[in-house]
């Protein structure tokens, strides 16, 4: 036997003998059962304890967990603490119970990936779930049985921080990428040793925080719930997500963990989930700072009996809920279906059978295939926005490499890398130095030392070196700590000098390339009018630099789409390509502020819907990218004009490369529901397609539109698809395209 059959025998056993470990459903339920029987009610709420862990706890922590007082940890990642602490929840607490242990593996564990922000970009659900595949399989590694991801918040708010953490304003998009993030971690079972359990969060709105202030309370009334942010979340859940995260926010007064209508009512009982609930860190006692329960012990009893399991180390559930039971403030039955879907999550983590961490396999950290993975991501994720020709690099013999994210190892890994180290990321600085040296004279000149660096002392070495180069590409953006929880911004801009840094640079005439790595869209209008070109990459993770090296020189043509509109001022946000209407939506021949006539009469504007100063037009609209070819559509056609209720219409267009190279074009395709018994949006995305094509070559891209892609909750609150008119676009943003129209019957 040679060693590649060898090595696929070993890797089949290892299906064989997970398969057989496996458990059905049935079986989980009757070992459940038979569990619960013999757990006393401390021993209960133990189980719905979970605590941090902290290193200096020592023999206090395996003292709590040995009388049953503790059913998981979260951030403990050193493998051999964790085996040792799990021998004593196996070995010597009463039941045996193994713990279950959570942590923040948001875009990859050591391997980093783009932000999710920037996976949205991607356009690419299976290129995401390849990655969320490798994450698991890193984390569980060190321990991990459980990752808060992932974050499935609907953001329309590009000064909220924490939306470099989700897909961004579309729930299609959001519902694609979730569901791929969720396979991915969790593989075709749970027990095997590569997946983790998943956690959708943050359960519900949060994204929608006033002002874009992170925490702050969410509107969102009951259509809007359903019909936008609710969307990403029922796909995850129906691919099978086996945990979900409260969130901090209170929604019209009710804090998302204490929502008994959304989590007991419509996620247990109308979705039908067994899932587990688990609350946000301390979400359940800050309910109390919300006003919304008057001590810790009215908080552990609105969060349980909203149907929150298990309590994030706020720690009121195992200090009160005995007494709220004696008190029938809480039915013990509650309590028991909260055991029983903790305890279903560590059967089906396979954690009875399977409770220790393997440290004698070879370390799966930084495997070659993944960083070659997380290069792909980055690459595919990184958007052109504009091009004067002078991407790609081509014939230069010199190159001025400036600003402060051109060798920020740490920084271009983003928000959330509890676990990625810096000294394994690859900037573009040296990963140009490393494709580059000896053919290139590449100077680097910083000009900025840090995203917020207010010196403008070292600009003019950078404008100097600009001057001695044939191109000059400028590195800018964000430090990883301007975005992500609690990190939002008034002024979603680049920060210290980096405006002066772009201003000085186009003074000198060489062509400016300009990079952005930053945790959001930011409002780049000044510097893009600066630019010859200019390419966004949300923060890209470890193997950024080559990725963007590869798209600077042509190795690979830009992909990558907006998944969020960009504004061009922050008092334009939020804005959203999937507004709705307005009774007077804007014409386009609206006056702007410099050419209304002095003392003109009120009515004289035409009473439209825009801003006197910036009108209604984004920067860059959703779904937005160049590349380094150009694509025609031509010949949009519907299988008929008509489509009857549960039918389907198949939607076909052309797609030519019209250009001189390969390239890769998102397809996208949106409608708009004319009239409704609610407003409907201007324009909904419902599917996309990325699209290869080599120079001049022409191929037909087809989509089959479903009755239930058009449905939404109407006035009556079902969900379904209302007869009428609806117009199609099939085009390369949400901005443009080919149109035509159906009626459904
Ligand atoms: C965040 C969650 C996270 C949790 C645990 C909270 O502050 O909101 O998203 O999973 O901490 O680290």
């Amino acid at each position: 036997m040679n060693p590649k059959q060898l090595i696929k025998l070993l890797s089949l056993s290892t299906v064989i003998l997970f398969a057989a470990c496996a458990q059905t459903g049935s079986e989980i339920e009757t070992r459940i059962d038979a569990l619960l029987a013999q757990m006393t009610l401390e021993e209960k709420i133990g189980q719905m304890n979970q605590l941090s862990y902290d290193v200096s706890a020592g023999a206090d922590l395996a003292q709590q967990i040995r009388i049953g007082r503790v059913g998981s940890l979260l951030n403990i990642v050193d493998p051999e603490a964790l085996n040792e602490l799990q021998r004593v929840a196996v070995e010597e607490s009463r039941l045996g119970i193994p713990l279950v242990v959570g942590r923040d593996v948001i875009h990859g564990f050591r391997t980093i990936f783009p932000i999710p922000i920037g996976q949205a970009a991607t356009f690419n659900p299976e290129l995401i779930e390849q990655g969320a595949a490798i994450a698991a399989r890193e984390a569980r590694s060190a321990g991990v049985h459980w990752t808060f991801a992932p974050m499935l918040d609907i953001s329309r708010d590009q000064r909220w921080g924490r939306l470099a953490e989700g897909f961004g304003e579309d729930p299609v998009l959001g519902a694609a990428m979730g569901s791929a993030m969720v396979r991915g971690y969790q593989g075709s079972s749970l027990a095997d040793p590569g997946s983790i359990a998943a956690c959708v969060k943050h359960f519900v709105a949060y994204g929608a925080a006033e002002g874009g202030r992170d925490y702050n309370s969410t509107n969102v009334p009951p259509h809007l719930m359903r019909n936008v942010y609710l969307v990403p979340f029922k796909a995850a859940i129906d691919a099978g997500a086996a945990t979900l995260m409260t969130s901090f926010n209170e929604n019209d007064g009710i804090p998302g963990t204490g929502n008994k209508a959304l989590v007991r009512d419509m996620l247990r009982d109308e979705w039908g989930w067994d899932g587990m609930v688990v609350s946000d860190w301390a979400s359940v006692t800050e309910m109390i700072a919300h006003g919304f329960a008057a001590d810790p012990k009215e908080a552990a009893m609105k969060a349980a009996n909203a149907g929150v399991d298990m309590e994030m180390v706020s720690g009121s559930y195992l200090e009160f809920l005995p007494e709220l039971i004696k008190e029938g403030k809480i039915s013990q039955e509650y309590i028991d279906n909260s055991v029983r879907n903790i305890l279903r999550l560590k059967f089906r983590l396979g954690l009875f059978d399977n409770p220790y961490t393997d440290t004698s396999t070879p370390s799966p950290l930084y495997a070659p295939e993944h960083l070659e993975a997380a290069r792909e991501t980055a690459t595919q994720s990184a958007v052109l926005l504009k091009n004067n020709g002078v991407l790609p690099l081509e014939g230069i013999r010199s190159l001025a490499v400036v600003g402060p994210m051109a060798d920020a190892p740490h920084d271009q890994l983003g928000t959330w890398i509890f676990d990625g180290k810096k000294d394994r990321t690859i900037t573009p600085l040296a990963a140009l130095r490393d494709a580059y040296n000896g053919q290139i004279n590449i100077i680097h000149e910083s000009g900025v030392e840090y995203s917020r660096d207010r010196s403008t002392a070292g600009i003019a070495s950078a404008v100097a070196a600009a001057r001695r180069a044939d191109v000059v590409v400028a590195f800018v953006g964000e430090e990883s700590i301007l975005s992500g929880e609690a990190h939002s911004l008034a002024n979603p801009e680049l920060q210290g000098a980096q405006k002066e840094l772009i201003a000085q640079l186009a003074k000198t005439s060489k062509p400016l390339v300009i990079v952005v790595m930053a945790g959001r869209p930011l409002t780049v209008g000044d510097e893009l009018a600066a630019a010859d070109a200019m390419l966004y990459s949300f923060h890209p993770g470890t193997m950024g630099g080559p990725a963007l090296v590869d798209l600077l020189f042509g190795a690979v043509s830009p992909s990558g789409r907006l998944p969020m509109t960009f504004a061009k001022e922050v008092g334009q946000i939020p804005i959203y390509y999937n507004h709705n209407n307005t009774g007077r939506p804007f014409q386009g021949t609206e006056t702007m502020i410099d050419d209304i006539p002095r003392e003109a009469g009120q009515t004289s504007l035409g009473n439209t819907s825009y801003y006197l100063d910036a009108g209604v037009e984004s920067l860059f609209p959703f779904g937005y990218g160049l590349t380094y070819t150009t694509f025609e559509y031509s010949n949009l056609a519907l299988s008929s004009e008509k489509i009857a209720m549960n039918g389907s219409l198949e939607v076909t267009a052309t797609l030519t490369n019209t250009g001189k190279r390969q390239a890769t074009e998102v397809v996208q395709l949106y409608i708009r529901d004319v009239a409704g018994s609610l407003t409907r949006p201007v324009k909904e995305l419902k599917d996309f397609k990325r699209v290869t094509l080599a120079a001049g070559a022409s191929t037909e891209v087809n989509f089959t539109l479903t009755t239930d892609q058009l449905a939404f909750y109407g006035l009556d609150m079902v969900r379904h698809a209302e007869p009428g008119e609806f117009r199609l676009w099939v085009g390369p943003d949400s901005a443009k395209g080919l149109e035509t129209g159906f009626t459904l019957e």
